[in-house]
């Protein structure tokens, strides 16, 4: 539950300098004429001069596609050939690869990592994927750990980042990581892959390939599902999401990822939401879908049918320990499940007994943030 659920208009019209003049009245004397000229004169200027700079700073290497030029948004790019190659190696007949980071908080043995493989070997046909995640990992110890436990794993270079110990929400370290998430993801539909991205503290119960919508770019998890997959006023979960490689996803990334800039210390989630509605991307003919809860739920909108459940996300909830502890019990409840003969587990009635610590913690912190406020 976020407390920007409500996406300001205001708030996001301010974002850019393409959005056309709307200055009142039809200027009946000279006077706001001149100044509306002096305006849109010095906007042009502007212009040319940003195009003028992101042209200069544009790699060597670019992927030189109609993205590029559309609005003249770069990031850095990451070609590496390491990378092609562990891609190429998990990747599925049509290029398709699952893609989850770790840092060795979460890599540590008992702690989530081992969670989320599990729940691959007890869910439903789900097994066989492992075949086809790529484990990218932010720092060496849980670079190690990966290759203890998984054939693909690839060692994100990070200069100068330190991902290593837990990354508190919403501080500099978590920021910055989100943001590299983006960022390498852009890369990856770069080199020609589609990704399904998932954390690593989402359960995988069955495979959510017969779930996913046939023709649509970009198809986004929820925190909550409102049932119309179509609209933009569902609040989308960054945490799992299914891209395909084209022209306007790789634009899509690098517009997302430019956005930061329009809103420092704000989550990439949040970033999202302010960005969905934006002119561009319906002019990019970017087609949004948003996941129904029912299959891919969380603990902030739990998957109440265990007969249809795809995969369920430690979401809405603060602190590893609270998330290991609830995953737990829910793989038990998920076990308990699946030993059923097959005629009860049709009829069946079981339901989750999760959130628990997970509930305690994330009504403690919205309780703090309201406090905090009305000081
Ligand atoms: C891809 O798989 C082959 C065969 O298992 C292996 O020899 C090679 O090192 C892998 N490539 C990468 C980049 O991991
Ligand atoms: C990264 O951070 C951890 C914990 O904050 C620290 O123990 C470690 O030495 C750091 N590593 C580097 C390379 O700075």
């Amino acid at each position: 539950m976020k407390d920007s659920a409500t996406t300001g208009d205001a708030e996001y019209g301010g974002y850019n300098g393409y959005k056309p003049w709307n200055s009142g009245g039809s200027g009946s004397s000279s006077h706001p004429l001149v100044k509306r000229f002096m305006r849109i004169t010095v906007f042009f200027l502007g212009f040319a001069m940003l195009w003028i700079f992101l042209y200069n700073s544009a790699s060597p290497f670019g992927f030189h596609s109609v993205s590029h030029h559309f609005i003249g948004i770069s990031t850095k790019k990451i070609y590496d050939p390491i990378l092609d190659g562990v891609l190429k190696n998990a990747s599925m007949g049509d290029k398709t690869v699952i893609i989850t980071t770790l840092n060795d908080a979460w890599a540590e043995p008992g702690s989530i990592f081992d969670l989320f493989l599990e729940s691959f070997r007890i869910g439903k046909k789900t097994e066989k994927l492992l075949n086809h995640l790529v484990v990218i990992t932010l720092d060496q110890k849980a670079h190690a750990r990966c290759l203890a436990l998984h054939p693909h794993c690839f060692q994100l270079e990070t200069k100068d980042d330190n991902f290593t110990s837990e990354a508190f929400f919403m501080t500099p370290g978590y920021l910055h990581m989100m943001w590299r998430r983006i960022e390498f993801l852009g890369s990856v539909l770069e080199l020609g892959y589609n990704f399904v991205f998932t954390d690593t503290d989402i359960m995988w119960l069955r495979d959510p390939f017969t779930e996913f919508y046939q023709n649509a770019d970009f198809q986004i998890a929820c925190d909550f599902f409102n049932g119309n997959s179509y609209d933009l006023k569902n609040m989308p979960n960054g945490g799992f999401t299914y891209v395909k490689s084209n022209e306007r996803t790789i634009w899509f990334y690098k517009f997302w990822f430019a956005s930061k800039n329009a809103y420092p210390k704000m989550h990439d989630q949040d970033v999202l939401n302010k960005i969905k509605r934006d002119p561009y991307i319906s002019e990019m003919r970017l087609s949004i879908r948003f996941l129904s809860t029912a299959y891919f739920g969380g603990f902030c909108q739990p998957s109440r049918d265990f007969n249809k459940v795809s995969t369920m996300h430690a979401n809405c909830c603060v602190g590893l320990d609270n998330k290991i502890n609830d995953l737990k019990i829910l793989l038990e409840d998920w076990s308990k499940y699946i030993a059923l003969p097959q005629n009860e587990k049709k009829q069946s009635h079981s339901s989750w007994s999760v959130p628990q610590s997970c509930r305690t913690s994330f009504q403690r912190s919205k309780q703090r943030k309201n406090n905090g406020k009305s000081l």
